[in-house]
């Protein structure tokens, strides 16, 4: 092993990434490596990165490109790996050997636990080390995780995505659909709560469609595993990421009502509020189905908060079909929402659709849609002031220490003042004002 044993990760994209760096701290720690504050104080930098839209891929090649000058200075004495959704295209490893030839390690994202192996056979074998596994391959158990947060925590529930939506890069990136055992989730969260951990957040492309085997051959499925995590002595809060509308069931749907764990929070990627667009993009639900899934939310659990993922100028969506989408959101009245512009994804069916959208006209629909939906959330904000609600509290903010941060069971942020003793746990907070991404209150 080499000397120089302080790493820095950077992730970019969603919370699978950010959990697979906290799997590479874990592993890397356990190793004897050291986690550096900043890039600049690291002699390993790693780089997590996603390919859901262009301007992500443009973001890791800016960076790669500034890290140029370091290695030529350092040589051996610095280590560039970058791994995540871009390795996983041949185009972008194609691109990364021949424009920057400063990388020493290229990993795909079914092998994130080689990086220690890729690592010493680096500063062994003194040449650069490729692993990237086709899809399909087996889901690796038991390694160790660099928490991001001491009282919550990310779970993988499940990897890859079936689906094909026609925009969308994931199910070539990330692969099928492959469930862990409801056994080795549920000792894990022990585990986590074991170790202090309140709330755990379970993470899959399309978590609704998980399908896990018990060790007796029985199925199991989300719903399933929900009330089964439910009942772990301990764990107070449980949260999911991503559902697909099409595979909510009703099912799920009563675990809102049944389980007093499951947070009162949905997140519901809509797309487009347009059946048209919704059918081109392969999103298998149309706007009435869509709409009816969030009424019977609501009846069952009338607190739900909702938000949801939109793009704005998919190929061929007409201005009707866009104002579709804004009548959707008046309709819906989400608590927040991701925003998108449609970009093109080399290898989906979607670049090849006629109509690409100009992107004057794009920019044009994506500030109008983000009005709506900022004024909507600011007018739902504002229905939580004089209301004492219940917040897990995550720490100081950044800026000043006496000024703390949470999160409510419906996922919105409060900001209050606090002290130390009070990270990690629950507490009552009656909300005194209200801004368009977060709460401001007080401890009762
Ligand atoms: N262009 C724009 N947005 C996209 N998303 C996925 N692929 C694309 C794309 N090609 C958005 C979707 C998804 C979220 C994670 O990213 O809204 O739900
Ligand atoms: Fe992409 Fe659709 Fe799968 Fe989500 S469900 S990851 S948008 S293909």
């Amino acid at each position: 092993m080499s000397d120089n044993k302080k790493f820095f990760i950077t992730t970019f994209g969603c919370q699978m990434n950010e959990h697979d760096s906290e799997i590479i701290s874990g592993m890397l720690i356990e190793k004897g490596y050291e986690l550096a504050k900043e890039r600049k104080d690291a002699n390993i930098v790693i780089f997590n990165t996603c390919s859901i839209r262009e301007n992500a891929d443009k973001r890791f090649f800016g960076t790669l490109g500034q890290l140029k000058k370091r290695k030529m200075a350092e040589r051996e004495n610095f280590t560039v790996c970058v791994c995540g959704c871009m390795m996983q295209q041949q185009h972008i490893i194609d691109t990364i050997k021949e424009k920057y030839p400063w990388v020493d390690v290229i990993f795909g994202t079914h092998n994130v636990h080689e990086l220690p192996i890729l690592l010493d056979n680096l500063y062994k074998e003194k040449h650069k080390q490729l692993s990237i596994w086709p899809e399909g391959a087996e889901i690796v158990e038991g390694l160790p995780t660099e928490r991001l947060f001491k009282h919550k925590a990310f779970v993988n529930i499940m990897f890859g995505c079936n689906n094909f939506c026609t925009y969308c890069i994931v199910p070539y990136t990330r692969g099928r659909e492959r469930s862990r055992k409801p056994e080795d989730i549920v000792r894990e969260v022990k585990n986590l709560v074991k170790d202090g951990v309140k709330e755990v957040t379970l993470l899959g492309q399309n978590v609704n469609s998980y399908k896990g085997e018990h060790d007796n051959g029985e199925l199991c499925d989300f719903a399933d595993l929900i009330y089964l995590l439910n009942d772990i002595d301990g764990l107070e809060r449980i949260r999911f990421m991503t559902s697909h509308p099409k595979d909510l069931s009703d099912k799920l749907i009563g675990a809102f009502k049944d389980c007093a764990k499951l947070c009162h929070y949905v997140h519901l990627p809509v797309q487009s509020g347009s059946s048209k667009v919704l059918k081109e993009m392969n999103r298998k639900y149309t706007r009435e189905k869509y709409l009816d899934l969030v009424k019977k939310l609501r009846e069952i659990d009338p607190e739900i908060a909702i938000s949801t993922d939109i793009i704005v100028g998919f190929p061929g969506e007409t201005e009707e079909e866009f104002e579709e989408t804004l009548s959707l959101c008046k309709e819906v009245r989400y608590d927040s929402a991701f925003t998108f512009l449609y970009s093109i994804r080399k290898g989906t069916p979607a670049e090849n659709f006629k109509d690409q959208i100009n992107e004057d006209v794009k920019h044009n629909r994506f500030n109008r849609l983000v009005e709506v939906i900022n004024d909507i959330s600011q007018e739902k904000n504002k229905e939580y002031v004089g209301k004492t609600l219940k917040v897990l509290v995550e720490g100081p903010s950044k800026t000043n220490s006496k000024t703390f941060s949470g999160r409510t069971e419906t996922f919105k942020l409060v900001n209050f003042k606090g002290d130390s003793s009070m990270t990690g746990e629950i507490v009552n907070v009656k909300i005194t004002d209200c801004n368009t991404f977060s709460l401001e209150g007080q401890v009762v």
